[in-house]
């Protein structure tokens, strides 16, 4: 435990030192009033704390682990309050793996057994027990389930149970009272033989889940088809791209938001066109975050710096602004079924709702945790329903509205679990209704269907994503999804 922390003091002192050098240097050049040398520093310095401010999110997996080794420390307290002895175990529940039948599926009245290795924050399967590994079968309702956790004492724990009723229900697995890597799983119980069934579609899980070598109950799956771009300045280069929108011509469009421009492709990912022009008047751009095509073929832009939402042809030639003296800091745009804007109103936590010739048609929302309340919004998607999905950033969850500004439902927590989120950035609505998600501090997407149940993830396994942002999809039904912190676009195949 003492190493782990020590390790991380280390770390953390040695980034301070880094900033101080930092600080010091930009001190000394402004001091010394060498203009070039302002200059000079000014460039590099503005440039990485835009990086910074924009990205900020490789930072999340490290507060993470300082979080379960809080964990860990409320783990041994119980411990020693309730054993009178002391008692410790390194392991972690985001290290710590999961496998087994019982996992996935099993069958009314039958005995089926999870199997838990306990691994330590490097990965080190643990050699001990005691761990206190909490395991629930429920509904919404309750619990359905009678089990109980047996400590092999070498590590390795098995979950033995018995499901009461046939459903689909949630198998949550804890240690220390944080979800183990993956859980809750979706657990389908049936009446029948599992062997006669096939397996359930649409269900998969990183393979690292499942790595006990005899057994791959998921062997890893890519869904990538190809990725787009690096770092950089130019034709088909980005620096922190965010949104991204595709359009019935075939097209994809991505906005270039620290090179103030949006870049245009086809669908099988050939460089097509770019505009933009950086600047604070209306027609140029100064933070590009969100995109949308209009039915018109018109672009929608949400301009987060300059505070409003710009409207180019299809061409790129400047058309009109709207929000402009009522936005405060627009970053996702959508457009609904009658043609009107849907801006994301990420500052002040409102979602707008504006007719193309700039008139309000209505608004709502405000900051907050409630329902109809939003704790940094972000990106927005419309269903063929004409109900309005947004992202909640700060409150971890995907909020469903009518067009009205009625809440209808929402869906996600905190967590790494199936159907939690870090920070939910980039949204869509397939023709189906299924929601996808990108799962920006777990670097991930998920599917979720038309009521908010997780379905599958977009596996990322061969080529991961980092930080991703605004998500679309692509008229030849795949999914589109800027890859901000590794500055390019990717496109994936997915529930096949
Ligand atoms: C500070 O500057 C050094 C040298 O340019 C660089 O390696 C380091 O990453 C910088 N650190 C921060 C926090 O910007
Ligand atoms: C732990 O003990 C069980 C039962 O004795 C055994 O089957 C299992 O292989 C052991 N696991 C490890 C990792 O040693
Ligand atoms: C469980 O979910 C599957 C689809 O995921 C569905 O076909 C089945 O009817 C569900 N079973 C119950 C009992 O709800
Ligand atoms: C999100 O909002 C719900 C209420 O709708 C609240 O209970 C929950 O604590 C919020 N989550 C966070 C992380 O703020």
């Amino acid at each position: 435990l003492l190493s782990v922390l020590q390790a991380q003091l280390d770390t953390l002192l040695q980034e301070e030192a880094a900033i101080n050098y930092n600080c010091s240097l930009t001190g000394e050049a402004l001091d010394g009033g060498n203009k070039a040398v302002i200059l000079q520093t000014h460039k590099d310095v503005g440039e990485r704390l835009s990086d910074l401010a924009s990205q900020g999110l490789p930072l999340q997996p490290e507060e993470n682990d300082q979080l379960d080794l809080m964990m860990e420390i409320e783990g041994l307290r119980k411990s020693i309050h309730n054993l009178g002895t002391i008692v410790t175990t390194n392991a972690v529940a985001s290290q710590t793996e999961v496998s087994g039948d019982g996992l996935e599926q099993c069958v009314v009245g039958q005995l089926a057994t999870v199997i838990i290795s306990t691994r330590d924050k490097s990965g080190g399967l643990c050699k001990t027990g005691n761990a206190i590994i909490s395991a629930e079968v429920c509904t919404p309702g309750g619990s359905v389930a009678d089990g109980e956790i047996v400590d092999l004492k070498n590590g390795t724990y098995e979950f033995q149970y018995t499901v009461k009723k046939e459903g689909n229900f949630s198998l949550a697995l804890r240690l220390y009272d944080q979800h183990i890597k993956g859980s809750p799983f979706q657990l389908k119980v049936t009446t029948n033989s599992p062997g006669s069934r096939s397996r359930q579609k649409g269900v998969r899980r990183g393979g690292s889940l499942f790595s006990t070598p005899k057994k791959k109950v998921n062997p890893i799956e890519d869904d990538l088809i190809f990725r787009i771009g690096t770092k950089g300045r130019n034709k088909g280069e980005f620096t922190n791209l965010q949104g991204v929108a595709a359009c019935s011509e075939g097209k994809i469009l991505i906005a270039d938001s620290n090179n103030q421009c949006v870049q245009i492709f086809s669908n099988t990912g050939e460089f097509h066109s770019r505009f933009g022009v950086r600047g604070r008047s209306p027609g140029q751009l100064q933070r590009p975050t969100g995109v949308a095509v209009h039915p018109n073929g018109d672009i929608i832009i949400a301009d987060y710096d300059n505070k409003w939402v710009s409207i180019f042809s299809s061409e790129g030639k400047y058309k009109a602004k709207l929000g402009s003296g009522r936005l405060m800091g627009p970053k996702g745009v959508s457009v609904d079924q009658n043609g009107h804007v849907i801006v994301v109103d990420n500052k002040a936590c409102t979602v707008f709702i504006f007719q193309p010739s700039g008139k309000l048609v209505t608004k709502f929302g405000s900051r907050g945790n409630g329902d109809r309340q939003f704790a940094g919004p972000h990106f927005a998607a419309v269903n063929n329903n004409n109900e309005i999905i947004i992202t909640d950033f700060h409150n971890h969850s995907v909020k469903v509205f009518n067009a009205d500004g009625e809440f209808l439902l929402k869906f996600g927590s905190n967590g790494e679990g199936n159907g939690q989120f870090n920070a939910p950035t980039g949204v869509a609505v397939d023709v189906n209704g299924n929601i996808i998600v990108a799962d920006w501090g777990n670097s991930r997407i998920q599917v979720f269907d038309g009521s908010g149940s997780f379905l599958s993830y977009i596996n990322t396994a061969a080529d991961p994503l980092y930080g991703p942002q605004g998500l679309a999809l692509t008229s030849d039904g795949h999914v589109v999804v800027a890859d901000s912190g590794n500055h390019c676009f990717k496109v994936y195949r997915y529930l096949q």
